[in-house]
């Protein structure tokens, strides 16, 4: 593939901000996305064996809704995450994510339905274990493996934008244009690396979940330490199968020598100690966030080294700097979104450790945190419509 060709494809109207900003960005968000999706995966897989299990299993009776219902959560949130990094990409990768979107257009109108099919049909497998203990466990199979194959086709995508020297073939194979976009490809050891972090990835948050079960009475010790334990068998073979997958991934690109690929491996070590002694799991999540930022740049510095190799580098990407617009973005990001957040959390906290009913209004760190989140975002409205309209009207006035 010729440089020109790919600088050729870039928005002539360039970047708003520093094409690094953006990356680091990706980075970060991407991160974000896939804790998610292999939060859902875990957890739905899991609730599935609970299903089988939970008619006759006082712990899987209490356990498998519980399961059911992060998982259901998970998804919405994957859904939101996955926007980010899907417009970062788009910013300084556009000629690789258009291109792939065009020669695989079939996949992404698929994408769409198998996202709304897959979900609708979680919804349906929620009611009916809801209704009947241990129900729903075709369907909940069933949404499972649709939701597995949207990741499927999301691999598909991010495979396919970086093989740029493959795209003239895969446009017109033999020379005769193949407009149908059903371009698929795939690389499986990287797909079974990804999926196979949802195993851990559940470990760890049975550990978490143990953890914050403990100090309530109406959970009985058992439980606690059956899930603990669970958590910690499910967290070190999944990590030694990931870590597998994982280098195996590296020798096949030839990158197991590269520091980050090094620093990765070291992490899943640490991340193996700290889960098979389950000292403190929240401490291990931190670790785990950490892993996933360097893996999240793994896949960024293969496409980088990718497409520099061709001469396509995004810190050569025309700036055109816009300071309100990303001014607007990152107090939007940091302030209304990091409030807004942690008065979520900070509910979702207290109503979890709360023996009965949790009354917010009687709280006072979650009452001021919503009037704060209340406050920002009717700010945030009048700001955003008021920018939006002068600019439209000096415009068009
Ligand atoms: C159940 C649904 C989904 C699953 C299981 C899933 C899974 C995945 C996986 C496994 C990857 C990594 C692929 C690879 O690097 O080989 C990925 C990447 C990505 N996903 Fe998702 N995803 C889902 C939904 C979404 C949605 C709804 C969006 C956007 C709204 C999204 C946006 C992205 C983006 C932007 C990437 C990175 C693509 C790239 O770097 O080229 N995903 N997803």
């Amino acid at each position: 593939m010729d440089a020109s060709v790919l600088l050729a494809l870039r928005d002539p109207a360039g970047v708003p901000f520093y094409p690094v900003v953006f990356q680091v960005l990706y980075i970060l968000t991407w991160a974000l996305h896939a804790a998610f999706v292999l939060l859902a995966l875990g957890s739905m897989g899991l609730s599935i064996v609970g299903t089988f299990k939970q008619k006759n299993d006082s712990t899987w009776k209490i356990l498998t809704p519980h399961l059911i219902q992060t998982g259901k959560i998970s998804i919405s949130i994957l859904i939101v995450l996955g926007v980010a990094p899907l417009l970062f990409t788009q910013v300084i990768y556009d000629p690789n994510w258009y291109v792939a979107n065009t020669l695989s257009g079939m996949c992404v109108f698929i994408f769409i339905y198998t996202l709304l099919v897959g979900y609708s049909m979680y919804y349906w497998y929620y009611y009916a274990n809801k209704k009947t203990e241990g129900g729903g466990k075709l369907i909940g199979i069933i949404s499972f493996l649709i939701l597995v194959f949207a990741g499927l086709l999301m691999h598909n995508f991010a495979v396919t934008s970086i093989m740029p020297n493959d795209w003239m073939n895969m446009y017109a194979p033999n020379g005769v244009v193949d407009n149908s976009g059903w371009t698929f490809n795939m690389n499986i050891v990287r797909l079974v690396f990804m999926v196979s972090l949802a195993i851990p990835v559940v470990g760890i948050f049975l550990q978490n979940y143990s953890r914050f079960l403990s100090t309530r009475e109406d959970f009985s010790e058992e439980f606690v330490s059956y899930t603990a334990s669970l958590g910690t068998k499910l967290g070190v073979v999944g990590l030694l199968i990931s870590a597998l997958a994982f280098v195996a991934w590296m020798m096949q690109i030839g990158y197991l020598m590269n520091p980050l690929s090094l620093a990765i491996i070291v992490g899943v070590v640490i991340l193996l100690v700290m889960v098979f002694l389950n000292k403190n799991s929240y401490i291990t999540t931190g670790i785990l966030v950490v892993v996933a930022l360097l893996i999240s740049g793994m896949r960024e510095l293969i496409r980088f080294d990718i497409m520099s190799n061709l001469g396509y580098s995004i810190y050569d990407y025309p700036v055109n700097l816009e300071i309100p617009t990303i001014t607007m973005f990152l107090l939007t990001f940091l302030v209304l979104g990091g409030v807004g957040v942690a008065y979520l959390l900070t509910m979702a906290w207290k109503v979890g450790k709360t023996q009965g009913i949790f009354d917010g209004s009687k709280d006072k760190a979650v009452t001021r945190l919503g009037n704060y989140t209340l406050t920002i975002m009717v700010v945030w409205m009048v700001i955003y419509f008021a920018w939006g309209m002068t600019i439209l009207f000096s415009n068009t006035l």
